[in-house]
């Protein structure tokens, strides 16, 4: 594993924006504060609320959730990994935070927190990582009051674009191989990046107990020209600091030269030209 995979904070300061021009960056950075402020908008917060940020990474929703509370409500950071907690904890420092706050490491499936103790739970791009999905909501559902609200951004990879839609048949000499590879790989019920879609959210919602659910589905759009060695990161580049990366999947199913070959003609294949990358994402909002 690369040094910039050790662990969460240093993969989502890092990692994320690995393969990015500036001027990409810039777009997901603003695309990150645009999901921010709809996943604290679709909360209904109120002044006195106190809300958890569960798998807070380094504090997105966090920090923007302060703008919403006064000095009656609690901001509390959540993650199963101390060093994010720790990057939070420096953050709140340097940005000398006032407003009431605390940290608390703990995994979603199983929340250290009281029964009926929060009334707001947010989340972003957390459950794509967690394998049990119907714990993690149940434990949402406990640790809310009642009417209290959950309020998610979560992306559904399985619907992502694929390389080979991206480019001609004859422009790959093992086209079929890999297609089908990377269509086994971007459905696998036993990985929890895949595993799911808007109607398992919605069904497993409903079977934790949750009274209302919404769940708004968006298409993600992102149009930019490939650079040199784009590609070679996107496939190298793991989506978690544990999970594979998609080079390291085919590199179960094919030899390294093939896998190496593939990648190198894709490159040729798409380098200078413009691609149109498609994913769904859901907005849930769900009243206990
Ligand atoms: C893609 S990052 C998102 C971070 C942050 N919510 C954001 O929007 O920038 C996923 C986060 O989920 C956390 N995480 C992964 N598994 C978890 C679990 N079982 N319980 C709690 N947090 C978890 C990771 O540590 C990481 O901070």
């Amino acid at each position: 594993m690369s040094e910039t995979t050790l662990n969460w904070s240093q993969w989502l300061i890092k990692s994320r924006f690995s393969y990015m021009t500036e001027e990409q960056k810039q777009q997901t950075l603003n695309w990150l504060l645009s999901v921010r402020d709809a996943v604290l908008n679709n909360a209904a917060i109120r002044p006195s609320d106190t809300i958890l940020d569960i798998g807070t990474g380094t504090g997105l929703l966090g920090f923007g959730a302060f703008d919403y509370i006064d000095e009656s409500g609690k901001v509390i950071f959540s993650d199963k990994f101390e060093d994010c907690i720790d990057s939070c904890k420096q953050l709140a420092k340097d940005l000398n935070i006032t407003k009431p706050h605390d940290f608390l490491v703990s995994d979603c499936c199983n929340i250290k927190l009281h029964s009926n103790s929060i009334n707001r739970a947010v989340m972003r791009s957390v459950l794509v990582h967690i394998f049990e999905k119907q714990q993690a909501f149940s434990e949402i559902h406990r640790v809310l009051k009642p009417l209290g609200v959950f309020s998610a951004f979560e992306p559904v990879i399985s619907s992502n674009t694929r390389c080979w839609e991206l480019v001609p048949e004859n422009s790959l000499s093992d086209y079929n191989d890999f297609k089908k590879a990377e269509e086994e790989c971007m459905t696998a019920q036993d990985d929890p990046l895949t595993n799911f879609d808007e109607t398992t959210i919605a069904e497993l919602l409903k079977e934790v107990g949750f009274s209302q659910r919404i769940i708004d589905k968006q298409v993600v759009e992102s149009t930019y020209t490939v650079q040199s060695g784009m590609v070679e990161n996107w496939l190298t580049t793991p989506p978690s600091p544990t999970a594979k990366s998609m080079k390291e999947k085919f590199l179960l199913y094919f030899e390294e030269a093939k896998v190496n070959n593939y990648i190198k003609e894709l490159q040729a294949a798409l380098e200078n030209k413009p691609v149109c990358i498609k994913s769904n994402a859901l907005y849930i909002k769900a009243v206990k």
